[in-house]
């Protein structure tokens, strides 16, 4: 049995104007009509009868309406700041042990990834449990198409006897040009951002890596905070003075880089973190002159052009390699190429108010 944990705190930012701070890009619907988050649900929904989302406070009653969209009972762990997903994670490990379930395994996934192909993924998971049951942390590779900075990188060894390959080294984020040179060198996946282990594989990991994240959490939830309500999700919500006083950081940098135990699985389905406007516009078809258009766009005379239009006609004439992204209050017209750098743009738009 697989406890499904839904990891939905992140902003989004590098798809501005449409993912805001109060509406970040997993609750935005995004494929035929459906958030990410939903479709997350919906796909690990099956997993197992226990399901927990780890979110922020501001956003919980965004997460309820997504979970009245899946069958059965959920746990949600109400953040009060973003202490990113070591802190996340910890949480949603401790709640585990506070369940009576320190032996559960939890897999880890992000809210705001596309992975169309359910059962193809169902069918992974489960070839990492064994790994996972006897006490590894267990990641998924997807295999890599270019030297990415965005990703982890996953240096894989032998097989080992619970089926699974041993994870050599785990680099998350390498510059540029380590990137290149662990591409040519054929022995390395991305890290999908999904984990599965063992509760207590993960609080036992973390107090050997990051026990001060841990310490942090486990002040932020004694026993028991948990509220129930008549009907809907649970909801948790972690002491706010002692979890600000969390270190925050990711759980690559706290733990998968130092950790030995660590295997992976291959991925090889279909699979977008959708980090980006050009990888929103790959989930639209193109038509013969590679333009992608959503909604009320109309291109002209025009190729390799994006445009998302929901709300109005938006025409582009002898446009090429565009990015067009019409919201009621804010619009972006960006190169194909610039696409990475929404967010500093973003940044920059904040510092200025
Ligand atoms: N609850 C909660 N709280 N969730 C969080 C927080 C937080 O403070 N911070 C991030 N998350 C969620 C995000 O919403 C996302 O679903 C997931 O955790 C991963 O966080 P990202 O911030 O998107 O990480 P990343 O994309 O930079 O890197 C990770 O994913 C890559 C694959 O997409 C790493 O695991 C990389 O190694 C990996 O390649
Ligand atoms: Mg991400």
């Amino acid at each position: 049995i697989i406890t499904p944990v839904v990891l939905c705190g992140g902003s989004g930012t590098r798809l501005w104007p449409l993912s805001r701070k109060s509406f970040p890009k997993q609750f935005v619907p995004l494929i035929n009509g459906k958030s990410l988050l939903q479709l997350t649900l919906e796909r690990v929904r099956p997993l197992g009868p226990g399901l927990m989302v780890v979110t922020a406070e501001a956003h919980r009653f965004m997460v309820a309406d997504a979970l009245q969209t899946v069958p059965g009972s959920a746990q949600v762990i109400l953040e009060p700041v973003a202490r990113n997903t070591a802190a996340a994670m910890a949480l949603a490990a401790l709640l585990a042990e506070q369940n009576g379930q320190p032996e559960a395994l939890l897999l880890f996934c992000p809210s705001d990834h596309h992975i169309p192909d359910a059962a193809a993924f169902a069918r992974t998971v489960e070839q990492g449990v064994p790994a996972a049951e006897g006490g590894a942390i267990v990641t998924f590779g997807i295999v890599p198409s270019s030297p990415s900075t965005a990703y982890g990188y996953i240096q894989h060894g032998a097989r080992r006897a619970d089926g699974a390959q041993q994870v050599e080294r785990f680099i998350e984020k390498p510059g540029a040009d380590h990137a290149l040179q662990l591409l040519l060198s054929g022995e390395v996946l991305w890290n999908a951002g999904i984990f599965l282990c063992r509760a207590s594989t993960l609080l036992r990991a973390l107090q050997q890596h990051a026990p001060d994240i841990l310490a942090s959490c486990r002040e932020a939830l004694p026993a028991p905070l948990a509220s129930t309500e008549a009907t809907g999700p649970q909801y948790v919500t972690p002491l706010p003075g002692a979890f600000a006083a969390c270190r925050s950081q990711s759980i690559d940098y706290a733990v998968m880089e130092h950790h030995a135990n660590v295997a992976v699985v291959p991925y090889t389905g279909a699979w977008s973190d959708v980090g980006s406007w050009n990888a929103v516009a790959e989930l639209t078809p193109a038509d013969a002159q590679s333009n992608r258009i959503e909604g009320q766009g109309h291109a002209h005379l025009s190729h390799d052009t994006y445009i998302h239009a929901p709300h109005r006609p938006v025409v582009a004439l002898g446009t090429k390699n565009l990015l067009i992204i019409d919201t009621p209050d804010a619009l972006l017209v960006a190169h194909r190429d610039c696409a990475e750098q929404v967010k500093d743009v973003v940044a920059q738009l904040e510092s200025q108010q």
